[in-house]
């Protein structure tokens, strides 16, 4: 049987099917040789994707340039609202409809939720979100799900400590809501009381087969786990900076913390201080696998939505 992509654009994960992230895995194998430059592509040729960053990013956006580069096309944008006409007081909506004009499927980070959303009903080219507030950020998660394949062979039956700011984190949002498409998950689900996962999460995870249970602790998870996902605590986020310092640093991980386990240790980065360097040289270090594998991944996105929505 032939399978197809349902979606026309990417902006929550929770618009997915198992068979659809399934889907984009499969592709993402298939180009991992051309990710790694071991070939070449001209798949996207002289098609142009159109960055639209409003908030700070190293690993989305470049990550998203390198892949259409890779597949044969070319990316134009802005990495802040100061350097495009926003910082004049141009529109989101104008602006996002002059990228339409320019460009074949459009990427979109902001500090507000909603935002992808709202210009993929104004415009006719895919519209990817990379990431809104603490929304979602479902192209992470399709780069998580990835690395979870590759590294342990599957993602049924998994047992997954997510560690550190689980109230603003978009990562782990996106990333919770996927795995209840799997079969027989366990999340742990570790932060301070001030970063718990947000009510609306829970209840999602509710309707699914996912076992979850909330701790105050990683020691008192690390033996059951196959998976640490670790994540900043987002500074950005906290309206008052007092009670980001009485956080901070709350949770760190550690070479010694490891030994003997049988796990893998992952993190969406930027990382500060919650994963120490010292676990770097380690085999528990898949974090910057985990960005690598953003490129194959997401070509398999760009490819599928470009080729299934020509302009
Ligand atoms: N993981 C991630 O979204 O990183 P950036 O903020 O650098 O894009």
């Amino acid at each position: 049987m032939v399978k197809i992509f349902r979606l026309k654009s990417i902006i929550s994960i929770k618009d997915f099917e198992r068979e659809d992230v399934e889907y984009i895995l499969d592709e993402a194998e298939k180009l991992e040789n051309i990710a790694q430059s071991k070939e070449v592509s001209n798949e996207l040729k002289g098609k142009i994707l159109g960055l639209m960053f409003f908030e700070p990013s190293t690993r989305t956006r470049m990550s998203f340039e390198t892949a259409m580069k890779r597949l044969g096309g070319d990316g134009i944008g802005f990495e802040n609202s100061g350097s495009s006409s926003v910082s004049k007081g141009e529109s989101i909506a104008d602006t996002a409809k002059m990228f339409e004009g320019y460009c074949d499927a459009l990427v979109i980070r902001h500090e507000l939720e909603g935002v992808s959303k709202f210009i993929s009903d104004i415009v006719d080219v895919p519209v990817i979100n990379a990431g809104d507030g603490a929304g979602q950020h479902p192209t992470q998660t399709l780069l998580d799900l990835y690395t979870i394949r590759k590294e342990i062979g599957k993602i049924d039956d998994i047992k997954i400590a997510l560690i550190g700011d689980l109230k603003y984190g978009r990562t782990v949002h996106s990333l919770s809501n996927a795995l209840g498409l799997f079969n027989n998950i366990k999340i742990y689900l570790v932060s301070p009381p001030e970063l718990r996962m947000p009510q609306e999460i829970l209840i999602d995870l509710n309707k699914t087969n996912v076992e979850y249970v909330v701790a105050d602790k990683i020691e008192d998870v690390i033996e059951d786990v196959d998976v640490l996902y670790v994540t900043r605590i987002q500074k950005e986020r906290f309206v008052d900076v007092e009670d980001y310092i009485k956080i901070k640093g709350a949770y760190v991980i550690n070479k010694k913390m490891l030994e003997g386990k049988d796990l893998i240790v992952m993190h969406p980065l930027p990382r500060i201080d919650e994963i120490d360097t010292d676990v770097d040289d380690t085999k528990y270090n898949k974090y910057f696998t985990q960005a690598a594998n953003a490129v194959p991944v997401r070509m398999a996105i760009l490819k599928t939505l470009i080729k299934n929505n020509p302009k």
